[in-house]
């Protein structure tokens, strides 16, 4: 049932890798299935392919469909395209920008010791549960720029709000009305007490009678104008806030999971990373933490997918012609365990980073282009706190235990059993 056509590559035609039906991985670079709710879909696993799909104007190559604004609404960046999606990128930068990452630090730090305040000492135990922990609060505080009692409600509705919404984001909604206890209206509820919560929010920072000099997320987003002079609707607010705090916490935690899960299993890294860590507080770097992290995130890639949908009428991608209403979907795990461009992709090594910094179009756990993650140096920076500061405050004990499996949430992949440690306080 192949739809290969072999029109030459400078023509028009339509020239589509081979195809199957079900998503299966055929150990080749390239190929088309069809899949549920997203139609022909063209799976991208090659660097030099990635580039050009990152790479291409957003203007031909847009949103693809259905997307993530299923979940978090309308008014979330996931359903914006073109100049909708510039502006809004525009907005949602400075904050989450490189140059104001050293504002969170010790925002992160503070968490981090008062979550593992109470980890166990002597016996395994999961480290996910606190990673997610460290990471909700984290992307809270930078969303509504202070701390409060009325945090806590969104603490309560947030979790288990993405881990149903992540196990849906894959499943067709249905159109009928859907009962309350069903799970879409489970989510509809959950997102009806959000919203509650929102408006007591807003209306707080608008009583702030340093408004205008707040910097947090929301803020932005309430000052805000366009340039025809509209503001942020209350519904694009609350669909965008969503967005951020569902977005940026499961993902980073997941990553903190599988570091620990890692070094872990490897010694010689962990005593390293120690003493780095040591060195740090008297003027030291950081080289290998941050290593080990790029390394962590190739080979434990938590999202597997960053997709694009064709617009004009063919899209000229390599020597493959695709024509328009395809999605492409690159992915990301294939693209991070290619040997020709990180030999023997399977074994964990930190090394590869050390002086070098890996290829923006090979190493992807963020996407790239217009599209590429907004939060990826908030993530990077809580991730090196979290690290640091575990390191400087615990011993973590070795093991020889096999690697943990997969484990897929809807959305993110997991280590299987939480990341398990065992430590002991320095
Ligand atoms: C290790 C942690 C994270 C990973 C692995 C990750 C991964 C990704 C990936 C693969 C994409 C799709 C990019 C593309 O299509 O090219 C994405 C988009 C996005 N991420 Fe992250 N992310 C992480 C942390 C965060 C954080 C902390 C935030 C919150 C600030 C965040 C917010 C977003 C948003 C809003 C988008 C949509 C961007 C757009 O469509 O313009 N992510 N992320």
């Amino acid at each position: 049932m192949s739809e290969l056509v072999t029109a030459p590559p400078s023509s028009s035609a339509v020239r589509l890798p081979p195809t199957v039906r079900v998503p299966k991985l055929l150990g080749g670079l390239f190929f088309a299935i069809n899949l549920p709710m997203f139609g022909r879909v063209v799976v991208v696993a090659e660097s030099e392919l990635a580039k050009q799909i990152f790479t291409t104007s957003p203007d031909e190559l847009g949103n693809i469909q259905p997307n993530l604004s299923r979940l978090f609404g309308s008014g979330s960046v996931f359903a914006l395209d073109r100049d909708d999606h510039r502006r809004r990128r525009r907005l949602l930068a400075p904050p989450f920008h490189g140059k104001s990452m050293k504002n969170y630090e010790r925002i992160i730090e503070e968490e981090t010791l008062r979550e593992t305040a109470s980890w166990p000492e002597g016996r395994s135990f999961a480290t996910m549960p606190s990673t997610m922990r460290i990471t909700l609060n984290a992307i809270l505080r930078a969303v509504f720029g202070a701390d409060g009692a009325e945090l806590d409600e969104l603490r309560r509705l947030i979790p288990p709000w993405v881990t149903l919404g992540s196990r849906l984001a894959a499943l067709p909604k249905p159109t009928r009305t859907y009962g309350r206890l069903s799970p879409w209206g489970r989510l509809a509820e959950w997102r009806r007490q959000y919203d509650i919560v929102i408006d007591k929010l807003i209306a707080a920072e608008r009583a702030d009678p340093n408004f205008e000099d707040r910097t947090d997320v929301l803020a932005l987003m309430l000052r805000s104008t366009y340039d025809d002079g509209s503001i942020m609707s209350r519904k694009d607010i609350g669909d965008e806030l969503l967005t951020l705090l569902a977005a940026g916490h499961e993902t980073t935690g997941a990553t903190l999971g599988w570091a620990f899960e890692r070094i872990t299993r490897h010694p010689d890294l962990l005593a390293a990373l120690v003493e780095e860590a040591d060195n740090e507080a008297r003027g030291g770097g950081n080289e290998l933490r941050q290593a080990t992290i790029l390394e962590v995130q190739r080979a434990r890639t938590v999202i597997d997918f960053a997709a694009r949908r064709v617009y004009p009428p063919v899209f000229q991608l390599g020597e493959w012609a695709i024509p328009r209403g395809h999605s492409m979907i690159v992915s990301i795990a294939q693209i991070h365990d290619d040997p020709n461009v990180f030999p023997d992709p399977e074994r964990f090594d930190p090394q590869r980073y050390i002086g070098t910094k890996p290829s923006s179009f090979a190493w992807i756990p963020f996407g790239g282009g217009t599209r590429r993650c907004v939060g990826a140096a908030f993530a990077n920076m809580e991730m090196d706190v979290v690290l640091r500061t575990v390191l400087r405050h615990f011993t973590i004990e070795t093991t020889s235990a096999p690697g943990e499996r997969w484990h897929c949430r809807g959305v993110a992949y997991t280590p299987k059993d939480g990341g398990r440690i065992v430590v002991r306080r320095r």
